[in-house]
């Protein structure tokens, strides 16, 4: 039902932001408005919202969405594979940010194509029914290099995040090439696109005029569905963008209750209880980013941050936010973390795997998180009352020791009431009776609240053709099939459960399985008393009602339902879609183990995944398919490895003429350097990864010490050779951490200088190899953050004249993978890590058989695959662990960098996603090993993370050997 006429607010008409107005929300009634253009020819919907929830053509939606990062996840079938267990979970939403510096290399160069076809990410969230909200920045932070900033704007003058011009016009760049993509997307014409997020946390040092400007150009665009802000940490950050210049239509609030410490995940609430804001009176209340898994900065590994955010969690403090805020929608950060393959880290917080302990992990398995969103998912976009609640009376509770909180529909009267420990963070194991004024009359309803958990309990809800007066149940779903209803009631396992069901006279009430017992009091309540365990059937018919099939369950079993539209499906370890045809049931769905799959319904047969499967009925009129497990897997050993070491460019004879010259006196980065020239590598142009220098100077002889400064980023070395001799490595720093003041001494290294090595009146040349570990972030839009550069900072040697320096990274961005993909060692820019490059020469020999020097030394193998077609297998890369001197390893699949082991680290074992991978064909593996000192990097293996039968189909993402 759309809302009060006086609340109602519409969309911006595109003819008024084409004319360059603001739309600014009026409060007032205003004529709601199609958009006329839907794209090839999809219906158009219209997209509207009130204080209680968006509507799409005037129906209620309560938003249920997950963060999904496409630019993690570097295989776009393997998108629609995410994108569709995020919709099995009971999500109706996504919400995507868009990467500015993943799209664009140089200013002016912009990609959509391949992995970055963002395109095909949108149509995919159509074909599987899911809202997107859309976040394009331009700033998104997330964890990743710049930002989401390109690593070229630091070399252009003026505030990031400001209306200062030369960031105007950059980011202008980028939204006119983003927006009309997601334009062209939205619910209004057709697509998926529900609502649009303009910039990001955007609450310290902020500017009203750029944020309005971020908005003008989306409504110039013709983005015409309405704009969000997703506000920083709570609403004491100001602005809060609900009103004033800048505002927008839907102001949301990020919560991040736990924190991020998963060296501790029993530590629950460090930051307070997560209740989203209302930040307007016109709006819905929006838990724009919800805690779903945390960033691993202490580098606990990802699996204490899936605890820290576990399914207990996510019982107390997902449903005491539905409840205590009204919340109608919701971003789950993040509901897939995926890999920061290639340089997508942002160094401070976060290594290779941004698994972030999600629902669905890094290898796309489903976990524990993922049941219990299915949980809540399936309810809440389920019982539509749910989508417009004011805070209401809630049940007495006989115990202090049980919490209640209710919220009720004005139109319906349902009620919704969460039922907790008072302090949520206690594990006790406590009871109550409550004393429950329902719609439908006073009922006592026993609860209990057995350690960390929270429930939603309904009561006076027309659930289809049934009438749910009170449960201490809670309610999964409910579907109608074949003339009846079907619900799934569940509870704590062996807790008591009581539920009562409304009828005009007495219904006849069959058990068919479990222990039931019921009672008709003949004033229309049947009430049904049960202890959770197993699932029970019951089978109630007569009554006035058309019949209904109750299934009532433990959490666990609950778990095991999949709704596809109207289907209801049990079993299987994923069911990704379900319809009827005719006699038949066509499942899409994956399975590791053969298993039996049922679905609520009368057909008699079945296919998964196309093929038939064996099927039998039950008595309680639902079919029974048994569906067969996934085939044997072999993979093979790593073998063949070829080995050659590198770094000639540490030689004083290299010749290194078609290096650029590094004689710049000015920067445009606010931080200056210690010593001139500048020798920032983000100023030569050569932004990720590696960067080599030459240093060359005229010796005296009297030389004592080399004093450097470089700044990687947190968790980068750097390495200095003297003509031609290893000095040794350094750490190098970075010049500014969150709030820290700016450090006078990054990234410090003092090298003596032999004696004897440098002869006076010869050229000397110094060598400096300097990773670069990624852009810093810009939360706070201070610019200094992410304008620190990469690179050396300070150079000179004590008793030597000037030095005459040239610097080398990256020889040519790969059109295919993208800029962030290599970086500027030899065998990068000479394509030793791609497939098909030459390797016969080198010598025969394993990583874990070779001891390697310091400096860099390339490791090459190859291997064919043969997985099962019609399988998800998903593979990692192992290490065994080396030994010797700390030594990082960049991984190189079939030319993708999809990661960097590095000793000491919380990571070894790195994704290989499908696609990239060849699955059944010949694979190239290089690794770039960077030591510090002699080492061996030891056994290095391929590695079956699960084996599914299902699965999407993946082609294979291009990998040249050589790219234009
Ligand atoms: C939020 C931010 C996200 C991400 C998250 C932590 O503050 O908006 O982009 O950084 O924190 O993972």
């Amino acid at each position: 039902m759309p809302g009060s006429p006086r609340t109602k607010l519409t969309v911006l008409l595109a003819a008024f932001a084409a004319a360059g107005g603001l739309w600014a929300p009026t409060g007032a009634a205003a004529t709601e408005k199609t958009a006329e253009t839907a794209t090839a020819g999809k219906p158009a919907h219209r997209v509207t919202y009130d204080r209680y929830s968006m509507m799409v053509d005037g129906r209620r939606v309560l938003l249920w969405s997950g963060e999904f990062h496409y630019f993690r996840l570097p295989s776009p079938d393997l998108w629609r594979d995410v994108l569709e267990k995020i919709k099995a979970a009971g999500f109706n939403g996504v919400s995507l940010y868009f990467h500015w510096g993943y799209h664009s290399p140089a200013p002016g160069v912009y990609d959509f194509t391949g992995v970055r076809d963002v395109d095909r990410l949108l149509r995919m969230t159509e074909e599987a029914g899911l809202y997107v909200v859309a976040r394009p920045g331009p700033y998104i932070n997330a964890e990743t290099t710049g930002g989401g900033f390109p690593a070229w704007l630091k070399n252009v003058p003026g505030r990031a995040r400001s209306s200062d011009p030369g960031y105007t016009r950059a980011y202008r760049e980028w939204l006119s090439h983003i927006n009309p993509i997601i334009a062209r997307h939205q619910l209004t014409r057709g697509g998926s696109v529900i609502a649009y997020n303009a910039e990001n946390e955007y609450a310290a040092n902020t500017d009203a005029a750029y944020m309005q400007d971020v908005q003008k150009q989306a409504r110039a665009a013709g983005i015409d569905v309405p704009i969000t802000h997703n506000q920083c940490c709570d609403a004491s950050w100001t602005p809060t963008w609900a009103s004033g210049q800048g505002a927008v239509q839907i102001p949301g609030v990020d919560d991040y209750p736990q924190a991020f410490e998963c060296r501790e995940p029993d530590v629950w609430g460090t930051w307070g209880e997560g209740v989203t804001e209302r930040l307007s009176d016109d709006a819905p209340v929006y838990a724009a980013e919800y805690q779903a898994g945390a960033i691993d900065g202490n580098k606990a590994g990802c699996e204490g941050c899936r605890e820290l955010t576990g399914p207990n969690f996510m019982k107390v403090y997902y449903k005491s936010n539905l409840i205590t805020s009204g919340a109608t929608m919701f971003g789950y950060y993040m509901s897939f973390g995926g890999t920061n393959w290639g340089r997508l880290a942002q160094p401070n917080d976060v290594y290779t795997s941004y698994d972030y302990g999600a629902a669905i992990t890094e290898n796309r398995q489903l976990t524990g998180k993922y049941d219990e969103f299915k949980r809540q998912g399936l309810f809440t976009t389920t019982v539509a009352p749910l989508t417009k609640t004011d805070p209401a009376a809630a049940p007495s509770s006989d115990d202090a020791a049980v919490h209640t909180e209710a919220r009720a529909n004005p139109d319906t009267r349902t009620q919704f009431v969460l039922v907790r420990h008072p302090d949520r963070k206690t594990d006790a194991d406590a009871s109550a009776d409550l004393t429950w004024n329902a719609p439908d009359g006073t009922y006592k309803v026993p609860v209990r609240v057995k350690g960390r958990d929270a429930k939603v309990l309904v009561a006076g809800y027309d659930m289809g053709g049934q009438r749910l007066a009170v449960s201490s149940s809670e309610l999964l779903t409910h579907t109608t099939a074949g003339g009846r209803d079907v619900a799934v009631l569940y509870g704590t396992e062996d807790v008591p459960g009581m539920t009562v069901l409304r009828y005009t006279s007495k219904p006849t009430v069959k058990v068919l399985d479990g222990d039931v017992r019921s009672t008709y009091d003949g004033n229309g309540n049947l009430q049904l008393d049960y202890d959770h365990r197993g699932l029970a059937r019951v089978l109630i018919t007569g009554g006035g009602r058309r019949p209904l099939l109750l299934l009532l369950g433990t959490e666990a079993e609950a778990a095991k339902f999949w709704k596809s539209g109207d289907l209801l499906v049990r079993g299987g370890t994923l069911v990704r879609s379900a319809k009827i045809t005719g006699n038949t049931v066509h499942l899409r769905a994956d399975t590791d183990r053969a298993t039996d799959v049922e679905v609520f319904t009368n057909a008699s047969r079945m296919t998964v995944n196309g093929a038939p499967v064996p099927t039998r009925n039950t008595s309680d009129r639902t079919v029974i398919g048994r569906v067969p497990g996934p085939a044997k897997v072999r993979l093979p050993e790593l073998t063949g490895w070829r080995t050659a070491s590198e770094a000639p460019e540490a030689a004083p004879g290299f010749d290194d003429r078609t290096w650029t010259v590094a004689d710049r006196t000015t920067t445009v980065s606010p931080i200056k350097p210690k010593t001139l020239p500048v020798l920032y590598a983000d100023d030569y142009g050569y932004h990720h990864g590696h960067v080599w220098y030459r240093g060359r100077f005229t010796a005296t002889g009297e030389e004592s010490e080399v004093r450097l400064n470089a700044i990687t980023g947190k968790g980068g070395i750097y390495q200095v050779w003297l003509n031609g001799r290893y000095l040794g490595s350094a750490a190098g720093g970075e010049q500014k951490d969150s709030d820290a003041p700016i450090n006078p001494d990054p990234g410090p290294g003092n090298f003596t200088v032999p004696s004897g090595l440098l002869k006076k009146g010869e050229t000397a040349v110094l060598s400096v190899l300097v990773e670069n570990m990624g852009h810093n972030d810009d939360w706070t839009a201070e610019d200094t953050r992410q304008k620190q550069p990469r690179g050396l900072v300070g150079a000179s040697v004590a008793g030597a004249g000037p030095i005459a320096w040239k610097i080398q990274g990256t020889a040519k961005t790969d059109r295919v993978r993208g800029p962030l993909n290599n970086g500027g060692l030899y065998g990068e820019r000479t394509g030793r890590h791609l497939p098909g490059f030459a390797d016969r020469s080198w010598t025969p020999a394993s990583p874990a058989a070779r001891q390697v020097g310091p400096g860099v030394t390339w490791f090459r193998s190859g291997f064919r695959l043969d997985l099962p077609k019609g399988h998800d297998v998903p593979l990692t890369l192992r290490f065994g662990g080396g030994n010797g001197a700390e030594h990082r390893v960049l991984i190189y699949v079939n030319g993708w960098n999809l990661g960097e082991y590095v000793t000491g680290g919380p990571q070894r074992d790195f994704t290989l996603p499908a696609g990239i991978l060849r699955q059944r064909g010949a694979n190239t593996l290089a690794l770039a090993v960077v030591a510090e000192g002699q080492a061996t990097v030891g056994p290095i293996s391929l590695n079956a993370v699960a084996a599914h039968r299902g699965g999407v189909p993946v082609n294979d993402v291009p990998s040249p050997g050589r790219t234009s």
